[in-house]
């Protein structure tokens, strides 16, 4: 040992034992970190719903601008409060020019999600939105109804310019899905098509604490702004463990490409160690009710895919049953979303993007819930390295 280090051991005293740290619970399993008035997963018994109300009724029943009225203002809207509040989302959709320039440069950079994510980091900084810290609810639910209307039109946007086609101008007397249909594709959307995207956008505006929710109001809780948190929710909703699945189950379908391929493929796949994507959920140990209802839209849009997916299924659950025992693996929602995307028109690169612009809605509901009644989300790990304080090597 040096001198100096000699000198340093000398003079540090030894930090002061401590209680050991209690052990980590792996992925948060069941650890409450926040409490919500916005809605719940129930797990066991396959039931979710949004402010008390059940979402697959919402989504039978209810229009996607109407949910999100429910999440933003707290209760359903009347007939008058929904045709304003529908204008106010249709009179958000202006693109600002900067982020627009932006977009035209950056549309092929990367995946669609990836081109998202960048535009929405520049978007709040070019509207100027103040940090959650500083910006009153008012401001806050302003910003956020700006930014669930314009996401749709980033990500159709930047679709299209990706493709090298001329962007399709918004149309305010369009819902949400049928207008993201028409700005993708330029074509007025068939209206069952239509309705079965907005169904599906319904079922997924939010879902408890989820890796990008809990993502966002791990960022609002910091104080940051709006689009900080939900660019980081972005990133979180990405991994294929998350919203990157529903990709992946096309090009799983592919593979298999006809039902009686489909229990051989499994088992292979499952030997290799591989993960079915489709199957399996942190909250759901029965059906998903997601999974329920966009099975249903599937079969209903039709096509051949709808009936690989319930073949698929079948024999799925029969294989993990066998070869997971006790794991209690079941359908997830991203199984039939892959499904009813692809019958709505959608390429696979927008399956996540899609994704992502009903749950942007939920986010910000949650960053506003955050924001109103914050605590710095600050836990704690336990360390598991060489017994502290180690000391220094001689150079
Ligand atoms: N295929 C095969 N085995 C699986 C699957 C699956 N899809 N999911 C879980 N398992 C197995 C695991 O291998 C593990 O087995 P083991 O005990 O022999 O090691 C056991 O089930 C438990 O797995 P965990 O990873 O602890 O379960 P967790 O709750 O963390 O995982 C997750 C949930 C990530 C969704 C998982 O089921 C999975 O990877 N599914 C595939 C990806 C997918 O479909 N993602 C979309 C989820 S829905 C959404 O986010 C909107």
């Amino acid at each position: 040992m040096d001198s100096a280090n000699a000198a340093t051991t000398a003079t540090t005293p030894s930090p002061p034992a401590t209680a050991p740290a209690r052990p980590a619970v792996a992925g948060l399993e069941g650890v409450v970190v926040a409490e919500t008035a916005l809605g719940d997963v129930r797990g066991e018994e396959g039931f979710y719903h949004y402010r008390g109300y059940r979402a697959q009724e919402l989504a039978r029943d209810r229009g996607l601008e109407e949910v999100w009225h429910l999440f933003f203002h707290g209760r359903l809207p009347s007939a008058r409060e929904h045709a304003a509040f529908a204008g106010a989302v249709a009179g958000a959709r202006t693109m600002p020019a900067r982020t627009g320039a932006l977009l035209a440069t950056i549309a092929d950079a990367g995946e669609p999600l990836e081109v998202l994510r960048s535009a929405v980091s520049l978007l709040g900084a070019e509207l100027g939105w103040r940090p959650t810290l500083d910006a009153g609810h008012d401001e806050l639910a302003e910003e956020a109804t700006r930014l669930c209307a314009l996401v749709p039109v980033l990500v159709a946007t930047s679709w299209r310019l990706r493709r090298g086609l001329e962007p399709v101008p918004a149309r305010g007397e369009l819902s949400t899905a049928a207008n993201y249909l028409w700005m993708l594709t330029g074509a007025d959307p068939e209206p069952a098509v239509a309705r079965g995207l907005e169904q599906y956008l319904v079922l997924m505006v939010d879902h408890g604490l989820n890796a990008s929710t809990f993502a966002a109001r791990v960022i609002a809780s910091t104080g940051a702004d709006l689009a900080a948190a939900v660019c980081g929710a972005i990133g979180a909703l990405s991994g294929p463990l998350h919203g990157g699945a529903p990709s992946r189950v096309l090009s799983m379908l592919d593979e298999i490409g006809s039902p009686e391929r489909a229990e051989a493929w499994i088992r292979a796949a499952l030997q290799r160690g591989e993960r079915l994507m489709g199957f399996g959920h942190r909250a759901y140990k029965t059906d998903d009710p997601r999974s329920v209802f966009l099975r249903e839209v599937a079969l209903g849009l039709g096509g051949p895919r709808a009936a690989l997916a319930a073949a698929v299924e079948e024999s799925a659950l029969a294989v993990l049953a066998e070869v997971k025992p006790g794991r209690r693996l079941r359908t997830n929602v991203e199984l039939y979303a892959a499904v009813v995307m692809e019958a709505c028109g959608l390429a696979p690169e927008l399956f996540t993007p899609t994704f992502a612009l009903a749950r942007t809605i939920g986010w910000s509901a949650h960053v506003l819930e955050q924001a109103a009644h914050n605590r710095l989300i600050r836990p704690a790990s336990r360390y598991v390295g060489p017994a502290p304080p180690v000391p220094l090597p001689a150079r």
